[in-house]
């Protein structure tokens, strides 16, 4: 029997929508000329797979799957691949299109894209989602490569499945091709540090802010919603920098502790995802629902998980001074001025998580001129960019009197515009 997993998708709030917003307020802020951006509004390309994939108990599933590449203008795409039961088409072309404006504002010569898969991976094997990817990367292989698209880890995935993307990638060209993908686990050619440079990124940029606020980290009471990959590290950084970490929270809800949460703890109990934190024990921890974290006591809030979470309704009661965008597109646009009119400091998300995509260049970069670096080496660099972008956002939020995401997105489309500008128009 075939069965298959095609969801409807809910159209109540557009990512790409809420990307395009902000585009068109920052080129006209800009005063740019729409042929100057216009292509931006387009993404380059985009591809809708199906396919099948043998389940443990030898039935047949039919899958979805995509990769939206966005812009090329400043070189290779460049983007991760997400395993969730909710991606749609107009997702994975926001998540592509922050992708190019987030290598532009840090200087990374890449342009955008993304992947998704329309799965629930917490309700398959480990071989089924291995054969899942598999088959993913097989009906994607035809725009992917290390001089045309590099896939990275996203919500859901990670180096385990990255290594499998190397392998079947490597298999279908009948040779090894480390650079086709970047996260993969060191032994085939995965970077030192990747695994913790976006987390690592949201931390150097958290801790610069405070700098030029005048604050101490220590008087700081933070809260991060989504303690995967990116929120767990940035929570361990920022509480060994001496930050009250008091909320964090996973998809089960959350956990809050007023005086502090024990962050290594709950990081050894999490231990890669095997745990939920609905089943944290620990004397003091009072448990908190997502909704709560959004909103609890605390200065800094660092969403880690995923889209459309701080609306309109958390924008008009949120208590933090400062909000922090790990995740991707966590703040819409209407909740977006909300904020900036309650004087609430948002640091954009293509400025704050592009460790990332900053450490993926460096594994892409060892790939290709077969280098290996030290973490010593790969940390200091990262620290350097992303201090280096952060200040060059600074001056312009100081030199135009507007905000971070502004002139992040600014600063983005000036390179944007200039590489277009200087490729011109082919035909
Ligand atoms: N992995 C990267 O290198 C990277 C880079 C840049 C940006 N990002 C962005 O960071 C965010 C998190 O990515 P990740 O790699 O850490 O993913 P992950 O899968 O490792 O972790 C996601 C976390 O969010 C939690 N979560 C899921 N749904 C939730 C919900 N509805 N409410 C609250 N928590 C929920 C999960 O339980 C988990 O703790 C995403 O927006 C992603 O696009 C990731």
């Amino acid at each position: 029997m075939v069965a298959t997993n095609m969801k409807k998708q809910k159209h109540t709030y557009n990512p790409y929508e809420n990307f395009l917003t902000t585009m068109n307020n920052a080129a006209s802020l800009l005063k740019l000329d729409e042929s100057d951006y216009i292509t931006f509004k387009y993404p380059e390309r985009e591809l809708k797979v199906s396919f099948p994939v043998k389940m443990d108990d030898g039935s047949l599933r039919v899958f979805e799957g995509y990769r939206v590449q966005h812009s090329s203008v400043r070189g290779p795409f460049k983007g991760g691949i997400r395993f969730h039961q909710d991606v749609n088409m107009d997702e994975v072309k926001a998540l592509a299109a922050w992708m190019t404006f987030k290598c532009a504002v840090v200087g990374i010569p890449y342009g955008g894209a993304k992947g998704a898969v329309t799965v629930d991976p917490t309700n398959f094997s480990e071989t089924e989602i291995e054969r899942l990817t598999r088959r993913y990367v097989t009906a994607i292989a035809p725009l992917i490569g290390p001089d045309q698209d590099i896939p990275a880890p996203d919500v859901n995935t990670n180096g385990k499945i990255m290594g499998w993307i190397m392998d079947t990638f490597s298999m279908l060209r009948g040779r090894a091709v480390p650079g086709v993908v970047t996260g993969k686990p060191v032994e085939i050619g995965g970077s030192l540090g990747r695994p913790e440079a976006t987390g690592r990124g949201v931390s150097i940029i958290t801790q610069e802010l405070l700098k030029i606020l005048g604050k101490n980290a220590s008087d700081m009471k933070v809260a991060v919603q989504g303690m995967g990959n990116v929120g767990s590290v940035a929570a361990k950084l920022l509480d060994a920098a001496g930050c009250k970490v008091v909320a964090v929270s996973d998809v089960s809800g959350g956990i809050y502790n007023q005086a502090r949460l024990d962050i290594p703890r709950i990081i050894r109990f999490l231990d890669n995802k095997k745990h939920l934190l609905k089943d944290y024990m620990e004397d003091g921890v009072q448990f908190i629902s997502n909704h709560e974290l959004l909103l609890c006591d605390a200065d800094i809030l660092i969403p880690a998980a995923l889209e459309n979470q701080i609306t309109e309704e958390i924008a008009k009661e949120i208590r933090a001074k400062i909000v922090v965008e790990a995740a991707n597109g966590p703040t819409t646009v209407e909740a977006d001025s909300i904020m900036e009119g309650r004087g609430v400091t948002v640091i954009p998300d293509i400025l704050a998580n592009a460790g990332g995509v900053v450490v993926s260049y460096f594994e892409w970069v060892q790939n290709i001129q077969s280098l290996m670096w030290n973490e010593l080496q790969v940390n200091n660099m990262l620290h350097d960019i992303m201090v280096t972008a952060f200040q060059n956002v600074v001056q312009k939020v100081r030199d135009s009197n507007i905000s971070y995401r502004s002139a992040a997105y600014i600063i983005a489309l000036e390179k944007l515009a200039s590489a277009k500008r200087i490729r011109g128009v082919y035909l």
